[in-house]
């Protein structure tokens, strides 16, 4: 693909292979917010003028974008800051109605922390239990085990899409089949697939879907929780405040219609009207080409590192695009320091996923993730910064 030209902050010299943290922004996205705040910037769903009417009806038709984009209903998207305050919104509003003493609620062992916390705190709560689907070596999840667990009817499945850490793609249509099957509904956590696949609620028929904006190339500080409408219309408030009412009375109040009754507040519109130039920008270049893209890297990243007898890699090929590994036995912060220095942005740490830490048997990785601006040049570069890593570290 040759789409690096319209990244502006991609002129410099960075190797940014990070956009599993973070993708970087297309010239078109960051140009939508700067015309919104230039052009268009009022208050939605309040101002009796035109310029109010105007950001009310940008705001609403990003909405009609991002439903386009995963087949959803229109009214069937609240706009959230972010993933973790969208699995946050069902944990708080869905969970506490729905989860009772001794119920459960089955996860995953390669969760991110925003989908395993949440959950804690409301099983803390409520006396609720959580079950964990373990994974095999290769960073699977154990399907035989899958089917046991479901068997034991836990109130809901909440699963990523993609892993952020291994990178293994999930058979997600596959589990909420079967999940239904038993009568259990499933949440699906897509933030790292949407920018790399299509998607369509309808057809994998997931209940809850929840995503950020800024992975998916637009702003910071912008994410979208799907739910299934009859479900979100049977969902107390999150949040409450301004525009998530109909009456306010001094000692109760009663609830806007959905979506607007879980967004409380002045929502970030220049955010929304971000992400849907974002989802244009996607479209534009193809969701295909995009994955197929990011595909052909892993597998040439992949067979490089496989080369170094010093690295561990860890994950399968069944991989969307992120990769983990250590070099010997030295800290992943200690190779990310000497890939810096060669301009390389990787992340290391735990990467928010502690307890799949802990079954890899390592503090932390190297994760090295792919955008549609990579190219195998980007890779040869990683690979020699790991040639000088090597004789940093005497490997
Ligand atoms: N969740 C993001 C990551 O995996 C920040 O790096």
């Amino acid at each position: 693909m040759n789409v690096k030209k319209e990244f502006p902050l991609l002129k410099s010299k960075v190797v940014y292979l990070d956009s599993a943290a973070t993708a970087q922004k297309p010239k078109v996205v960051i140009d939508s917010v700067k015309s919104f705040y230039e052009t268009s910037n009022a208050n939605v769903h309040r101002g009796m003028y035109d310029l109010g009417e105007k950001a009310t009806d940008l705001y609403e038709s990003s909405r009609t974008n991002v439903a386009n984009f995963i087949g959803a209903g229109t009214t069937e998207i609240v706009f959230v800051k972010n993933a973790t305050e969208a699995i946050n919104l069902v944990a708080n509003s869905w969970g506490f109605v729905n989860v009772k003493k001794g119920d459960k609620i089955l996860l995953t062992e390669l969760e991110h922390h925003s989908n395993i916390v949440p959950w804690q705190l409301l099983a803390k709560c409520v006396g609720a239990k959580l079950l964990y689907v373990p994974i095999t070596k290769d960073g699977e999840l154990d399907k035989k085990e899958f089917s046991k667990l479901i068997k034991q009817k836990p109130k809901l499945f909440a699963v990523t899409h993609v892993s952020n850490v291994l990178g293994t793609i999930n058979p997600v249509k596959k589990f909420i089949a079967e999940a239904h099957k038993n009568k259990v509904l499933v949440l699906v956590d897509a933030s790292q697939s949407v920018p790399r696949t299509k998607i369509d609620v309808k057809n994998i028929n997931c209940d809850f879907l929840v995503f950020t904006g800024h992975k998916a190339f637009g702003p910071m500080g912008v994410g979208v929780l799907y739910a299934k409408k009859d479900l979100l219309e049977n969902m107390p408030p999150f949040l409450g405040g301004g525009s998530m009412i109909k009456q306010v009375h001094l000692q109760e109040s009663t609830f806007a219609d959905v979506p607007a009754r879980f967004e409380a507040g002045t929502p970030n519109v220049a955010g929304a009207v971000g992400l849907a130039k974002a989802i244009d920008w996607l479209q534009e270049k193809g969701m295909g080409n995009i994955q197929q893209h990011e595909k052909e890297l892993t597998k040439y990243a992949r067979k490089k590192l496989k080369e170094e007898k010093a690295i561990k890699l860890y994950g399968s090929e069944n991989n969307a695009g992120v990769i983990s590994f250590n070099l010997g036995d030295m800290h992943a912060h200690d190779v990310a320091a000497v890939l810096n220095e060669e301009n390389i942005c990787v992340r290391a740490g735990h990467h928010c996923a502690m307890p799949l830490m802990n079954k890899l048997g390592v503090p932390a990785t190297v994760r090295v993730s792919f955008g549609p601006y990579n190219s195998k040049d980007d890779v040869d570069k990683l690979m020699s910064a790991i040639q000088r890593a090597k004789k940093v570290f005497r490997l």
